[in-house]
C-alpha cells in the first residue's frame, strides 16, 4: 500500500547541553525586535532557570517583561491576562520558559495578543488567520513536545473542559533545547512527564495518521526514552539519560504533531480538565489499560514497539510480543511509581460516565488505531480504576 502525506518543520532545532547561556544571542541572531514577554511559571521563575534566561536577554538588551502566572493544565482566564500584558509592552517576541504548560500557555497568548475573539473560537483545526508574535520556546522538562508541537491544550474555565487548537502558525519559531535545564526536576516530575512523551511516541506509531516519517521518530523516540526513563528517575544527575529523555521527547513531538495521539489522551484530557490532574499523570495512568485494548487490533505495531523495547526475541509471536508490552508499562509505571488512577484526589466513579462521554468527543479519538466508543471509554475509566499492578 502507498501512503500520500506531508511534512511541514516551521521550527528551527538547537539542542545542546549548556545552551541556555547562549538565549540572548540566538534570539537576537533569529529573531526581530526588541519586546520581550517572558512566559513562565513560579516554580520555573523559583529554580533560577528563567533568571539565567532573562540574563542572557538582558546582555543583548532586550527589553524584558516577565509573566509567571501560568498553572498545570493551564486556564484560558491567565492566556487572556499574559495576552494583556503582551499588548500592554507591544511584545516583539514571546519567550516561554518552562513544561507544556508555558509552552501552551505562550502560544494562546501570542494568538490572543492581537485578536479580540476568545480563545474558544479557534478550538480545532486551522482556524487561525494572519500572523502571530513570534516564540522562542525553552522547554524544562522531556515530556511534552510542545517546543516542536503546533497545538496548545488550554482549559476553558467556563465549561470545564480542554480546548485543543492546533494551527500550523502556532509552532515555535525557535525551539531552544537544552538538556541541562531537566537536571533539578524532581523523581516525581521526571517520571510523569517521561511517561508523557512515551505515551506520544506510542500513539503517534500506532495512531491511524502515522506516516513513515513519523514513524521513524517515534520509533527513535521510544529508543531513547525506555531506557532512559528509569534511569533519570532514580538519579536525575545522570546526564546521559537527562539528554536521551529531551532527545526521545523532542522527537516524540516531531512525531505526534505530524501523525496524532490516540485514546490515552484522550482519557488523559478528560480527566486533566474535571480533576486538574496534571497531564503527565494522568496519560501515564491510562497507557497500559489503553495499550491492551488496542494491542490486540494491531499487533505487528505494538510488537515492534516491544521489540525496540528489547522485549521481544526473535521471531516472537506479535501477539505474544504486545501482551509482553503491556506487561512490562505496567512495570514500568510501577518502578517510577506514578500513582493508581484509585489514589488520585476527587477521582469518583460516578463521574465515569461523564468522562466517558467527553473523551469520546475528543477530536484525537477517530485517530485511534483501534475504533473506541463511549462505551469504550466507560470500560476503560472502570478496568484502571480497578487494576491491580
Ligand atoms: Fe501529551
Amino acid at each position: 500500500m502507498t501512503m500520500n502525506f506531508g511534512f511541514h518543520l516551521p521550527t528551527r532545532i538547537e539542542f545542546a547541553a549548556g545552551l541556555l547561556s547562549q538565549t540572548g544571542k540566538l534570539i537576537s541572531r533569529i529573531f526581530a525586535g526588541n519586546k520581550v514577554l517572558v512566559v513562565t511559571d513560579r516554580g520555573i521563575q523559583n529554580s533560577g532557570i528563567c533568571d539565567q534566561v532573562v540574563c542572557s536577554l538582558k546582555e543583548q538588551a532586550f527589553d524584558i517583561t516577565v509573566f509567571d502566572r501560568v498553572e498545570p493544565n493551564p486556564k484560558d482566564r491567565d492566556c487572556e491576562a499574559g495576552s494583556k500584558l503582551a499588548r500592554q509592552i507591544s511584545a516583539d517576541i514571546i519567550v516561554a520558559v518552562g513544561g507544556g504548560s508555558v509552552i501552551d500557555s505562550a502560544k494562546a497568548i501570542a494568538l490572543l495578543k492581537t485578536r479580540e475573539k476568545p480563545l474558544s473560537s479557534y478550538t480545532g483545526s486551522g482556524k487561525i488567520t494572519g500572523k502571530i508574535t513570534a516564540i522562542a520556546a525553552i522547554p524544562t522538562t522531556a515530556g511534552t513536545g510542545s517546543e516542536v508541537t503546533r497545538s496548545a491544550v488550554i482549559t476553558d474555565t467556563k465549561r470545564n473542559v480542554k480546548m485543543t487548537i492546533k494551527d500550523v502558525l502556532l509552532a515555535p519559531k525557535l525551539a531552544l533545547v537544552d538538556p541541562e535545564t531537566t537536571c533539578s526536576l524532581p523523581a516525581e516530575l521526571t517520571a510523569s512527564t517521561g511517561m508523557d512523551a512515551l505515551v506520544h511516541a506510542v500513539e503517534a506509531y500506532t495512531c491511524k495518521k502515522a506516516n513513515p516519517l513519523s514513524d521513524a521518530l517515534a520509533l527513535a523516540a521510544v529508543e531513547k526514552i525506555y531506557p532512559a526513563l528509569p534511569v533519570a528517575v532514580r538519579d536525575g544527575s545522570n546526564k546521559l539519560a537527562r539528554n536521551d529523555l529531551m532527545n526521545g521527547s523532542l522527537m516524540a513531538g516531531l512525531a505526534f504533531s505530524h501523525a496524532d495521539v490516540g485514546s490515552v489522551h484522550c482519557m488523559a484530557e478528560a480527566v486533566g480538565s474535571l480533576y486538574d490532574t496534571p497531564h503527565g499523570v494522568a496519560n501515564s495512568m491510562f497507557l497500559p489499560v489503553v495499550t491492551a485494548f488496542n494491542a490486540g487490533h494491531d499487533p505487528e505495531r505494538h510488537a515492534r514497539i516491544a521489540s525496540i523495547c528489547g522485549l521481544a526475541a526473535n521471531k516472537l509471536d506479535p501477539k505474544k510480543a504486545s501482551e509482553n508490552l503491556v506487561e512490562q508499562l505496567d512495570r514500568l509505571s510501577n518502578e517510577i511509581s506514578i500513582p493508581h488512577f484509585s489514589e488520585l484526589d476527587r477521582v469518583n466513579p460516578a463521574d465515569f460516565e461523564y468522562l466517558a462521554e467527553i473523551s469520546a468527543a475528543n477530536g484525537s479519538t477517530p485517530s485511534n488505531c483501534r475504533p473506541v466508543t463511549k462505551n469504550d471509554y466507560l470500560r476503560l475509566f472502570k478496568d484502571c480504576y480497578n487494576r491491580r499492578r
